[in-house]
């Protein structure tokens, strides 16, 4: 069923170095948007978040430490490099960014924690719930921002629902 959105369940050691690692670059990217986004976001409607987005900063931190340190145990080597971050002036736009990122990333340790427990790495899986909780909680104060429901996360390899930009449901009425 996974499988037809580009799900696997079952994966090798070095491939799940090869996921944590891009896990890792989208953490990156994370940190970068929410440094520059805290700061840049302009405007009295926008001082709460700006104070989230920097303690967003400070929590993907924290979640790249931990992926490094579970490449690290599997015998892998964390790369260096972030997935690009979106440049934009417009407050929603940069808001928007934000939550499309977290969609996806929520959509990967959803599938990563299935993974890890298939090979019986309870470790990486518990830290993986520890850091989706803080991911599901960055979606709500973004959805709360733009004043939206929460949408749904992005499955791997659903590269339509990731590349529409737009959160798919419910603003209300
Ligand atoms: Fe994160
Ligand atoms: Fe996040």
């Amino acid at each position: 069923m996974s499988k037809d959105n580009g799900g696997e369940l079952n994966v090798t050691r070095e491939r799940m170095i090869q996921l944590l690692n891009e896990d890792l670059a989208g953490e990156y990217q994370a940190i970068i948007a929410y440094v520059v986004y805290s700061q840049v976001i302009k405007g009295a409607a926008y001082t709460d978040i700006a104070r989230e987005l920097e303690a967003h900063a400070g929590e993907e931190l924290a979640h790249a430490l931990k992926i490094s340190k579970q490449i690290d145990y599997l015998g892998g080597t964390p790369v260096v490099t972030p997935k690009p971050v979106k440049v934009s002036k417009d407050p929603v736009e940069m808001l928007r960014a934000d939550l499309q990122n977290e969609r996806e990333t929520v959509g990967r340790y959803r599938e990563r924690i299935r993974q890890a427990e298939a090979m019986g790495e309870f470790a990486l899986s518990e830290t993986l719930r520890t850091i989706i909780v803080q991911e599901q909680e960055h979606e709500i104060d973004l959805s709360a921002a733009l004043n939206i429901e929460v949408p749904p996360a992005i499955k791997p390899g659903d590269k339509k629902a990731s590349s529409s930009g737009e959160p798919a449901a419910s603003s209300r009425h």
